[in-house]
């Protein structure tokens, strides 16, 4: 599917996630870490919990509320049990104000 615009750089706040709706592909989550973004797949692959909704962000990892799982942003690799499944992960490019992520 190659770049797709997936918001705005000041849609997102350091420390929050971000649920990006992009074309008809499944939802994403977008983190901002510092200066940095990264996006992943939305939903928790232990269950169906939309991770920009129902996690948050702690010491580089996304934790997922329903079952305290969690997965490392950068990489989508499981960190915690009940996880044991990575998340999709994308590259993303930001033009200016406009955030791109790589489908
Ligand atoms: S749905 Fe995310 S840890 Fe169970």
């Amino acid at each position: 599917m190659g770049l797709v615009k997936a918001c705005q750089l000041s849609d997102l706040e350091d420390g929050e996630i971000f649920k990006a709706q992009v074309a008809d592909h499944p939802a994403l989550a977008l983190y901002m870490i510092g200066d940095e973004v990264f996006a992943t797949s939305d939903i928790c692959t232990h269950g169906e919990a939309s991770l920009s909704e129902d996690g948050y962000i702690e010491n580089g990892q996304v934790i997922c509320s329903w079952h305290d799982g969690a997965f490392n942003i950068k990489t989508g690799e499981p960190c915690r049990l009940p996880c044991m499944d990575p998340l999709k992960t994308f590259p993303i490019r930001i033009e200016g104000d406009e955030v791109f992520v790589d489908l």
